[in-house]
């Protein structure tokens, strides 16, 4: 579904990601594992049309979109959860879930769907979206980008300042997105967290990937259990 392939691209004339290989098929969950600067969302941003690749091509389902502006490319069918999740916090839920059809007008439907994965949400749709709680706040951001219909759904580390009660909850969601057939890739640096609903992942360190494998072969590679799992 997702062909990444030789992908460079930075700030300022500076590459901070390079020769960047990696591939999500469709119903696949899979994970990009990187700390703290390695250029996870600097790698969503090239995939989604927010920077433009320097080096290399990326495809969705078999089209080229590298170059493409960020709407198409989310008219397409793919679309991304930013960490900052980029809510309109003086409009309601409600609205702001009806934002993330645009272009086109809100789906009964989609609204039915995305009520029944988080009943928090309907039973807020009238309040403002900048005063609903962290964890609300991570599940309008995922609704919102069910609404456009995506394929493909990017998200950049959704346990973002989340208490570990919450995380667990927001992965919870993910696991039901994931059973009804959503293909998902997952930007994170909680690793047992994203290894436990992922099938794949690549391991992301300055700008390159370093290590590529089965979340189960992540999970027992002694580097990623001493960099990730707290292991010595
Ligand atoms: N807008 C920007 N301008 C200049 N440099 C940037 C910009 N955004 C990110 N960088 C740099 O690019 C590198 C990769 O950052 P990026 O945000 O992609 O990492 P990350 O893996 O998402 O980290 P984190 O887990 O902290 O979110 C870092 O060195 C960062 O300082
Ligand atoms: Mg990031």
């Amino acid at each position: 579904m997702l062909e990444v392939s030789g992908v460079a691209t930075g700030y300022l004339g500076e590459n901070v990601i390079s020769g960047i290989d990696f591939t999500v098929g469709g119903g696949e969950v899979v994970a990009i594992i990187g700390s703290n600067g390695a250029g996870k969302t600097t790698l969503f941003r090239a995939v989604c049309g927010l920077l433009r690749p320097t080096a290399g091509t990326v495809r969705f389902e078999g089209e080229p979109i590298h170059g493409w502006p960020t709407h198409r490319i989310s008219r397409a069918g793919l679309a991304f959860v930013p960490a900052e999740r980029h809510l309109f916090a003086y409009m309601s839920v409600k609205e702001n879930l009806a934002l993330g059809a645009y272009p086109r007008r809100p789906r009964p439907v989609d609204l039915d769907l995305v009520v029944e994965l988080f009943p928090r949400l309907g039973e807020r749709f009238a309040q403002r979206a900048g005063t609903m709680s962290g964890g609300e706040q991570q599940m309008l951001a995922v609704g919102r980008a069910l609404m456009s219909r995506p394929r493909l759904l990017m998200l950049d580390e959704p346990t973002t300042g989340l208490a570990p009660n919450l995380a667990d909850a927001a992965y919870r969601a993910l696991a039901t997105l994931r059973q009804s057939g959503l293909t998902l890739l997952v930007a994170e640096q909680q690793v047992p967290l994203v290894l436990r609903l992922a099938d794949r992942g690549y391991v992301l360190e300055n700008g390159r990937i370093q290590m590529e494998g089965s979340a189960k072969e992540l999970e027992q590679d002694p580097d990623v259990r001493r960099a990730y799992l707290g292991v010595t």
